[in-house]
């Protein structure tokens, strides 16, 4: 379907072409077809737009990395995808790590690199279903954010670790370096014996090779590529089952750093996190579980799928919140970062619904605290969480503002309806993409009411709401 229309616009924009300049309309039959043209090399994002590329769907990677006690890898990145028009050339997003070789549909490929685009010309132009496959190595460096923050590939005393949001997995493999292409997953990882690698998903096969050992873990369900986690460590494994609040087991895999202690506390929380949580989102919407602690330089948890990432050992408040984000983030993915208080106002709120829960204030009082405590001048009103136009300021106003927008909503709509909002934006879009615009529409359909006002003040103006 997507390819059919793009087409009927790339016809209609020649046949437009033609009368402009001509003057005179010839029969849509003699328009020249459009021939196969390069995929664009950016994705279009409001706040990254040269992150990911055009022309193409990722389906699915298969990334085999091995990593050497050096610090470097030698890897290849399998991608296959399918073309949205005949494309001669596409982009995939690397940065840093040397390119040796590029095949699509197996046979060699010319490619040019310059900043963090791998321009990819095949042989032949690609229709549909393709292909590509990149050999690479090198000592993978981390990316710096706009607000400083450091993502991608972190080496550490024994290994390395991934956290890619948003844009760091270009620092370890060729992706479409966008949330608005998901795709599946396998990572097939070698590290020295004495060392565990975690992924995100499933370990599907582990085997030795003497002082070598491959860890393979696939991810089922489409993921966004600032999602894909992988770490390599002196961890303690631990492996369990839980039950789902629908009966359904659930693999609970737990790495922890040997230095951290073995992180009971944090670790038996898991399971009764994600059924709190499924009580209030509806069902989990992945296949496994767990978590990742690590003495990490970063100073931010992640929110990797399935498995969290922490660095150091989680206290509650970061477990419900990276768990939370399963739901919202995870399965249900902003199209644009744009959007990311979809992410963080929810991770956010899902904190205030625990605290409330166990003793704490109501979400209410929180609320209103925050709102009294920051007056027309505070920072906390400016910029607003959904028009953001910096990038630095991507982990910002989507925290507290985005939470306090949830927090007027229910008041506005009621708890029952606004819990059924919160569920049914989890099973609607689970898996899915979404957007602000999405979430009004559902607000508004499931509460009757009219609330686009509402949602102005709150995630687009660049004020503090009056009379609240
Ligand atoms: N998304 C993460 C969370 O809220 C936070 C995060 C990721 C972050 N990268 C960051 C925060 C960089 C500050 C800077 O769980
Ligand atoms: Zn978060």
């Amino acid at each position: 379907m997507a390819a059919i229309s793009s087409l009927k616009g790339m016809v209609c924009a020649a046949v437009t072409a033609a009368v402009v300049v001509g003057g005179a309309a010839g029969p849509l039959a003699a328009a020249p077809g459009p021939g196969p043209v390069p995929g664009s090399t950016g994705s279009g994002d409001s706040l990254f737009p040269q992150a990911g590329n055009g022309g193409y769907d990722a389906q699915r990677y298969r990334v085999v990395l091995d990593y050497r006690r050096d610090g470097s890898i030698s890897a290849s990145t399998r991608l296959t995808a399918r073309a949205r028009h005949p494309l001669s050339s596409f982009s995939l997003d690397l940065e840093g790590l040397r390119v040796e070789r590029v095949r699509v549909d197996g046979r060699e490929a010319t490619f040019r690199r310059h900043g963090h685009e791998l321009v990819i010309t095949p042989v032949r132009p690609v229709r549909g279903a393709f292909a590509a496959r990149v050999a690479y190595h090198g000592t993978p460096h981390s990316h710096t954010d706009p607000d400083g923050s450091s993502e991608g590939w972190i080496a550490t005393a024994d290994g390395a670790t991934t956290v890619n949001e948003p844009v760091g997995a270009m620092t370890w493999f060729p992706d479409n370096d966008t949330p608005r292409d998901k795709a599946r997953y396998t990572f097939a990882v070698t590290a020295p014996s004495r060392r565990a690698v975690v992924a995100n998903g499933i370990l599907v096969d582990r085997s030795r090779h003497g002082a070598r050992t491959t860890w393979t873990w696939r991810q089922g369900e489409p993921m966004a590529s600032y999602l894909a986690m992988i770490s390599i460590g002196d961890y303690r494994v631990f492996r369990s089952t839980m039950r789902t609040v629908a009966g359904r087991r659930l693999p609970v895999w737990s790495f922890v750093e040997r230095s951290l202690g073995p992180q009971r506390g944090a670790r038996h929380l898991v399971p009764r996190i994600v059924r709190w949580e499924e009580r209030r989102f509806g069902a989990y919407p992945f296949d496994s579980t767990g978590m990742v602690a690590h003495e990490l330089s970063v100073g931010y948890a992640l929110e990797t799928q399935d498995r969290p990432v922490y660095p150091g050992g989680p206290g509650v408040g970061v477990l419900v919140h990276e768990l939370a984000h399963q739901w919202y983030g995870d399965s249900v993915t902003p199209r644009d970062w744009g959007d990311i208080w979809l992410n963080e106002g929810f991770a956010t709120y899902a904190e205030w619904l625990w605290t409330a829960a166990h003793g704490g204030d109501s979400t209410r009082a929180t609320f209103r605290a925050l709102y009294r405590q920051n007056g027309p001048k505070s920072d906390l009103w400016k910029p607003a969480p959904a028009a953001l136009s910096d990038p630095a300021d991507l982990f910002g106003p989507a925290y507290l503002r985005g939470a306090m927008t949830l927090q007027v909503l229910r008041q506005r709509v009621g708890t029952d309806h606004f819990f059924d909002i919160l569920r049914s934006w989890a099973r609607l879009r689970r898996h899915g993409g979404a957007s602000t615009h999405g979430f009004i529409g559902l607000s508004e359909r499931i509460s009757g009411d009219r609330l686009h006002r509402m949602f102005r003040r709150w995630l687009y103006t660049p004020a503090r709401p009056r009379g609240y």
